[in-house]
C-alpha cells in the first residue's frame, strides 16, 4: 500500500470513492479539484498497485487543522488503510505547525468514531441536527497533540 499526495489526475478516482463511500453527500470532481488547488489543503490518496483504495482530505490553518473526509474502498476495510491515511494526515498537519486537529462525524458512524478514537481523538462537542439526508447530530472530535503544542 502506498500513500501519497493526490495529483490533479487523481481527482476522478477520489470522486468515484466519494460516491461509493459517502453516497449521502458526495463531493463532485469539480468541488474536489477546487479544494485540492488550495495551498492549505491536504489531500492524500492510498493505492494498492494501480488501484485507488482510500483517501483523506482536510485543511491546515496553523495552529489548527480540520479533517473533512476519509474513506476506504468497501473491499479493503479493516485492513489498516484508514488508520494509515489518518496517521499520514496527522503527520502533515504537524509539519504544517498544527497542534490541534478537529473533525465532525455523524453520531451513528461507529466505524469512523472508532477509527478516530484509535488515533487519540476525543469527543469534545455535539452539534444537534448538523447533518441532513438523514438529519443527524454531529459529534465534534479533537486531537490535541501535546508533543507539538507550544505550551
Ligand atoms: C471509517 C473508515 C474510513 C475506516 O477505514 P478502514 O480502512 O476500514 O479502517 P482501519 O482498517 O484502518 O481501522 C483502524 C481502526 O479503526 C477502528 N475501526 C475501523 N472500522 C471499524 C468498524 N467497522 N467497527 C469498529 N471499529 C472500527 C478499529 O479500531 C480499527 O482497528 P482494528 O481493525 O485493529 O480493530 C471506513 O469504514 C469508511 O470508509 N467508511 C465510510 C466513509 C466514512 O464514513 N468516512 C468517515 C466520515 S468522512
Amino acid at each position: 500500500m502506498h500513500i501519497q499526495a493526490a495529483k490533479r489526475w487523481d481527482i476522478g478516482a477520489i470522486a468515484a470513492l466519494e460516491a461509493l463511500c459517502l453516497p449521502s453527500d458526495p463531493w463532485s470532481a469539480e468541488a474536489l479539484a477546487d479544494y485540492a488547488a488550495s495551498p492549505d489543503s491536504i489531500v492524500l490518496l492510498a493505492t494498492l498497485g494501480d488501484r485507488a483504495v482510500g483517501y483523506v482530505l482536510g485543511r491546515t490553518l496553523a495552529p489548527e487543522a480540520e479533517l473533512y473526509r476519509i474513506a476506504t474502498h468497501p473491499d479493503h476495510r479493516r485492513e489498516g488503510i484508514g488508520g494509515m491515511l489518518l496517521a499520514a494526515f496527522l503527520g502533515k498537519c504537524r509539519r504544517a505547525g498544527c497542534h490541534s486537529v478537529f473533525l465532525e462525524v455523524r453520531a451513528s458512524n461507529g466505524a469512523a468514531r472508532a477509527l478516530y478514537a484509535s488515533l487519540g481523538f476525543e469527543e469534545v462537542g455535539l452539534r444537534r441536527g448538523y447533518y441532513s439526508a438523514p438529519k443527524e447530530d454531529a459529534i465534534v472530535m479533537q486531537l490535541a497533540d501535546k508533543e507539538v503544542a507550544p505550551c
